[in-house]
């Protein structure tokens, strides 16, 4: 078998950062585990969900020992210094428990939820359509395919429910992966169609998630690799998928305007590219087709019989050999699996200079436009606290009817449970502060409580202290379930400032020009939701925990706008179904849920993608794009 490549451009003043394990080696990982908190007393839950010995007596934990210190640069030592942020004090209150024991309850339901949508995911289109994608098609599985291309599984997958309980079925991670893994050791964007999902063709969903995919790699400035495999459009939904701004066309727009931002794109043609199909490898800067398995057509073999009458072969109308004869500088790699292909992926960085380089000095795969000099900075060594307390505990903090101070929900996430809270006694119903997560400044805004003026003002002044720093934020979402009623003149008076200063944060929020993640803890509703940077203040990543609830106003709080019994248990009823974390989830209004426990990791792996941008070379500007000859 056989690989051709159809590669036409190379391009030019890119720079290439390759992180080498070699750079690992020499920034172990024992560091981070290594990285001792300074003397203190520790008051420390020692709860697990799974064994739920909640309040222990409190731990107290020592000084590290010094003999790691031998082996680190004075740079390395200097960044392993304790941060001056103070530990806050995230221990229970006895009186709380039945709140955190009622919210536990409530999480561990949520969980089995997510296991459940977890295990449908990964059977993809089931047993039939797996059978006939590796046996009779001979093709590798998507998530196999994922394997072959990076470097590690340790990749974030984007939504992986979406496409679960829409109107027109269970559509399994919506017919395609989208998410962030390394290669070479530079995070890259992947797309790749699942095909045992109806032939891999675009539902609306799919559509919606393929273009957030893009979304996201532009806004992080992240290579992309086109894993394709697809039917085209879902022809029953075509007028969901074709006419409209955001539908299909969009993905090809999307890849212009990509290559004009030098963000370098790669497809692999692991399958049929059918009509729409057929346009992302065309798009691609550069493509390479898996021989005998590939085709790249507008049409198929059928839509020719039905047209002309004629027989032809797949491969034939749009296999390899056919697009390596007339495409323009083909290079065989000499035989053709799913396996050389994802090689030749990760290598694609051919076609990315690699000269200039210091530091690691050696490119042989993706990531073109990122700066080299700092190399080492882009990856895991600025070693980190741990947080003193477990993050197991955020099990029976993620609220269900009532939620608990978020400190005690901030100690589990930050480095060493610090956090230099900002304005503490001014608008308390709003959290604000600096902390770090695995080293990354961040500057946190989180809800306790409903969002008032002051808490507002404050929010604005926070969020422009962050811009004006260069320093990341995250917002933990959990916003007041209904909206203030206006009942008298105060209250009137009242109100409107507080829809003033609202309207402040919200400006603040989203001419923010830093980095922005939002992960909904709880309550995600009505106007207070904007402000908190919801999925229309465009963060760079938006998360839920499976307890979170996203609608206008929460379920049981319809009274005020509805008059009958009737309609008000109508109304409550719509808003419990819709409002699940895994409703929105479904229809991708987020990037995924996620658990509780695993918050911190998936902000860290969030916060290292970020920062890779600030490698690159020339991010404000816009050229002409790659043109495919
Ligand atoms: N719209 C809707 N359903 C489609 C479809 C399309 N464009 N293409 C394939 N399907 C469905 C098939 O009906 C089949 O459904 P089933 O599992 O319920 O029987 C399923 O997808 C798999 O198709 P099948 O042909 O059995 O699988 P395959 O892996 O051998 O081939 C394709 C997949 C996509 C290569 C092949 O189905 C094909 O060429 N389809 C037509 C593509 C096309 O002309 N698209 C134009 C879109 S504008």
């Amino acid at each position: 078998m056989y690989c051709c490549m159809l590669r036409s451009f190379h391009i030019k003043g890119n720079k290439l950062i390759q992180l080498t394990r070699a750079s690992f080696s020499q920034n172990p990982q024992s560091w981070d585990t290594s990285l001792k908190l300074s003397s203190c007393t520790v008051y420390r839950c020692t709860h697990s969900p799974v064994s739920g010995s909640l309040w222990q007596p409190l731990t107290h934990r020592t000084q590290q020992p010094a003999a790691s210190h031998r082996c680190m640069s004075s740079t390395a030592r200097r960044r392993r210094l304790p941060s001056a942020f103070p530990v806050i004090d995230g221990a229970f209150q006895p009186s709380h428990r039945h709140v955190y024991e009622a919210n536990l309850r409530n999480s561990l339901i949520c969980q089995q939820k997510y296991l459940e949508h977890k295990e449908k995911v990964m059977k993809g289109g089931g047993e039939n359509a797996i059978a006939r994608h590796t046996q009779r098609n001979r093709k590798v599985l998507v998530r196999d395919r994922l394997r072959l291309l990076l470097d590690d599984e340790d990749y974030l997958e984007l939504s992986p429910f979406a496409g679960l309980g829409l109107p027109y079925g269970d559509i399994p991670a919506a017919g395609c992966l989208t998410g962030i893994g390394k290669i070479n050791g530079l995070w890259c964007m992947f797309c790749a169609n699942d095909a045992t999902v109806k032939g891999g063709t675009a539902y609306p969903i799919t559509v919606k998630k393929q273009l957030r995919a893009q979304v996201v790699a532009m806004q992080n400035r992240l290579p992309f690799v086109y894993l394709v495999d697809s039917g085209g459009a879902f022809l029953p939904l075509q007028s969901e998928i074709f006419p409209d701004k955001n539908h299909g066309g969009r993905t090809f727009y999307n890849e212009a305007v990509m290559s004009a931002m030098k963000i370098p794109q790669v497809s692999v043609v692991c399958g049929s590219c059918t009509a729409g199909g057929a346009y992302v490898p065309t798009m691609s800067e550069e493509s390479v087709i898996v021989h005998r398995i590939g085709t790249i057509f507008l049409g198929g073999p059928p839509l020719v019989k039905a047209a002309t009458g004629e027989e032809v072969s797949p491969e034939d109308l749009g296999g390899a050999r056919l697009h390596s004869e007339y495409a323009v500088s083909i290079v065989f790699l000499g035989k053709s699996t799913e396996a050389l292909a994802g090689s030749w992926a990760r290598s694609s960085g051919g076609a990315i200079r690699a000269d200039g380089l210091s530091g690691s000095g050696r490119t042989n795969g993706l990531g073109g436009g990122v700066r080299a000099d700092q190399g080492n900075m882009l990856e895991e060594d600025t070693p980190a606290e741990r947080p003193l307390y477990s993050t197991d505990d955020l099990m029976g903090l993620a609220c269900h009817n009532h939620s608990m101070d978020v400190r005690l929900i901030v100690s589990r996430l930050t480095d060493g449970s610090r956090f230099q809270e900002f304005k503490a006694r001014y608008g308390t119903t709003l959290l604000t502060g600096f902390a770090r997560i695995e080293g990354h400044q961040i500057g946190i805004v989180a809800n306790n409580g409903e969002l008032t003026y002051e808490a507002s003002l404050k929010g604005s002044h926070f969020v422009q202290l962050c811009d004006q720093r260069d320093i990341p934020l995250i917002f933990l979402q959990n916003t007041a379930p209904e909206p203030a009623h206006t009942l008298s003149q105060t209250k009137a008076e009242s109100n409107t400032n507080r829809l003033k200063a609202q309207g402040s944060m919200m400006s603040a929020v989203a001419c923010a020009s830093v980095p922005k993640i939002t992960v909904v803890i709880g309550g995600c509703h009505g106007g207070d939701s904007y402000a908190m940077c919801g999925r229309a203040f465009d963060p760079n990543f938006l998360f839920l925990w499976p307890n979170a609830r996203v609608s206008i106003l929460a379920p049981g709080h319809s009274e005020a706008f509805v008059q009958t019994e009737e309609e008000i248990t109508q109304i409550n009823e719509m808003l419990e179904e819709e409002s699940s974390a895994f409703f929105s989830t479904g229809r991708l209004w987020d990037d995924g849920v996620i658990l509780p426990q695993d918050t911190r990791k998936v902000l860290s792996k969030c916060l290292k993608i970020i920062k890779q941008q600030e490698y690159q070379l020339s991010r404000e500007k816009m050229r002409t794009p790659f043109l495919r000859m």
